[in-house]
């Protein structure tokens, strides 16, 4: 992967957002690959100014991940989440932006629905990722198959302590999750994956430069022929 070190989340913020702006104006129905936690929130802010002269009327976006069994009306569902940081403050089509779909009712299915709806839209052109201080990508936990698909999985306890910010205790935290697989990540045609803090350095210095392993789903990213890493000095702080 390319590794570009920025001064701090705002400067990342906005060189993505150029990046976003450019495919916009190259194709105004671009396909965007969106993520949700405090990492992209950078990039969503910078885009708001750039997109103020821009016709964003027909920009499509799949979201990552979503909880499963919480009602969409959530204030902490992803979908209530992209609409509220994404979707509003951008301008955006909602009816062109999906969520995974994390109800019950008909979750057997809602992952091959995703995966069919993100290939007829012709797949992802630039996929914005966090990552996990585990080195998850999308809710794909180490162990997660490079190959895998959009399913449900089981959240870990780590990842639902450092989400239960969001709720009033962790017990409110959902215990399942729908997320894109690795191997649906893979197929997007541009990775940016962001990192800001020391917490992330060791997962960071690991997807970068450590040995490509399920263990570190992160590490998937060197598998992606075109893969820009975005981070600022301290997540930075073990690369060699
Ligand atoms: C978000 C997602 C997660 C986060 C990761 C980092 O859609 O899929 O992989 O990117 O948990 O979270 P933050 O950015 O809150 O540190």
């Amino acid at each position: 992967a390319e590794v570009v070190i920025v001064e701090n989340a705002a400067a990342a913020g906005a060189l993505v957002a150029d990046e976003i702006v450019r495919l916009i104006r190259a194709d105004p129905s671009v396909v965007l690959g969106l993520a949700t936690g405090s990492t992209p929130l950078p990039v969503y802010e910078a885009l708001r100014s750039r997109v103020a002269d821009v016709d964003v009327s027909q920009v499509r976006g799949f979201a990552l991940d979503e909880y499963v069994g919480i009602d969409p009306a959530h204030p902490e569902s992803y979908r209530s989440v992209i609409t509220r940081e994404v979707v509003e403050p951008l301008g955006l089509d909602p009816a062109r932006i999906r969520v995974p779909d994390g109800r019950t009712d008909g979750i057997e299915h809602a992952g091959a629905d995703y995966e069919a709806a993100i290939d007829a839209a012709g797949g992802v052109a630039l996929q914005l990722l966090g990552i996990g201080t585990d080195g998850h990508i999308g809710f794909n936990e180490p162990g997660s198959s490079f190959a895998s698909i959009t399913r449900v999985k089981t959240l870990t306890e780590q990842t639902r302590e450092d989400n239960a910010r969001f709720f009033p205790s962790i017990d409110d935290v959902p215990m399942h999750c729908i997320t894109q697989g690795l191997g649906t990540i893979l197929r997007a045609k541009h990775l940016v994956l962001l990192a800001f803090g020391d917490g992330k350095a060791e997962a960071v210095a690991g997807a970068v430069e450590g040995p490509v392993t399920a263990s570190l789903p992160g590490s998937a990213i060197q598998l992606h022929p075109h893969a820009t890493v975005v981070v600022d000095e301290a997540a930075a702080s073990h690369l060699r």
